[in-house]
């Protein structure tokens, strides 16, 4: 099936990656139109704009950094373009936002299947993403050999919101267990204790999460450069999920501290390195890197 691939960044450009790599004749698009040039070598056809691209599929794929861009590109620079198209929106975007984009794509005669993602580049690359859809139960059906070219086993959460719900809970995971982790490694630093004995407790206990090993060298090292996740993106699902626990009535009010800590990373350079930088935030001198962002 022909597809239009709308936004290669550092997910985007690993997801097409793996579906050229699959077989897909990949239509793409990428506001810096520069990082399709490894694309194009594995087969990709480059297009000039969205709706050129997307003229020539039938299933669009999404991977923009939120939203408003999602919502701008495919709206406003598409529009009557997407008409008779699947949307298949993977970029983590608010739930509410993903309802408001379904019925403004109804309208233009287009559907909508949220898919967004658990798992980065390296398991896009491999195929190992962690699915979890949203929207009509049909559509996800007929997506299904796609998505399973991206994971082996797609999930349908529900209606249109409850992919994107899912997918903030886990974000939330991951900010939560990153910022708890971060601030215990330092305190035992601070009493020079050697991490590796606090981690061969935590490792035999219950309190133990994969995430930690998986980090502990960048923590360590203080390297948070060539990121598959930036800081960023960390808040930006931080601040989807709050919004979500609050339409819900829940006292989220335990996360607010980890908000502000992650907004003194905003017009920072951290903000562009691995999300696991925000270990330089809990520090002690706790400062950004103050370098401006390019
Ligand atoms: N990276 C991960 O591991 C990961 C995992 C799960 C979910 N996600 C989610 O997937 C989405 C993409 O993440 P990413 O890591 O690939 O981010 P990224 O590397 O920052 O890529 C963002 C994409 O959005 C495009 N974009 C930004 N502003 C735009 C605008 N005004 N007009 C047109 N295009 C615009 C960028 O184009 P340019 O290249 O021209 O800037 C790029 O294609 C995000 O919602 C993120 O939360 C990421």
């Amino acid at each position: 099936m022909a597809i239009a691939l709308i936004g290669t960044g550092l997910l985007g450009g690993a997801i097409a990656q793996r579906l050229l790599q699959q077989g897909h004749a990949l239509h793409l698009w990428n506001r810096d139109p520069s990082k399709l040039k490894p694309l194009l070598a594995l087969g990709g056809i480059a297009a000039s704009s969205p709706l050129e691209a997307v003229n020539q599929a039938n299933w669009v794929i999404t991977v923009l950094s939120d939203g408003a861009v999602t919502r701008q590109v495919l709206l406003d620079q598409i529009g009557a373009g997407l008409r008779g198209k699947r949307v298949l929106q993977i970029g983590t975007i608010g739930a509410e936002q993903s309802r408001c984009l379904a019925g403004d794509l109804a309208r233009l005669a287009a559907e909508l299947l949220e898919a967004p993602v658990l798992g980065s580049r390296p398991e896009a690359l491999a195929g190992t993403l962690q699915i979890m859809a949203g929207g009509p139960k049909n559509l996800f059906q007929e997506a299904l050999p796609l998505l399973q070219d991206l994971g082996p086993d797609p999930r349908w959460m529900g209606e249109i919101g409850s992919g994107l719900e899912t997918k903030l809970a886990l974000n939330q995971l991951i900010a939560s267990l990153t910022h708890a982790f971060s601030l215990s490694l330092h305190v035992v630093q601070g009493a020079g204790v050697d991490p590796e004995a606090f981690m061969a407790i935590l490792r035999g206990s219950a309190l133990y999460a994969p995430t930690f090993d998986k980090k502990l060298p960048k923590l360590l090292s203080g390297d948070f450069s060539n990121p598959n996740f930036p800081l960023a993106h960390l808040r930006k699902d931080l601040l989807l999920f709050l919004e979500t626990a609050q339409a819900q009535g829940l006292h989220s009010e335990g996360l607010t501290g980890l908000v502000h800590l992650l907004e003194r990373a905003q017009g920072n350079a951290i903000d562009l390195l691995d999300y696991s930088a925000l270990h330089q935030l809990t520090g002690s001198d706790g400062r950004p890197n103050q370098v401006p962002n390019p």
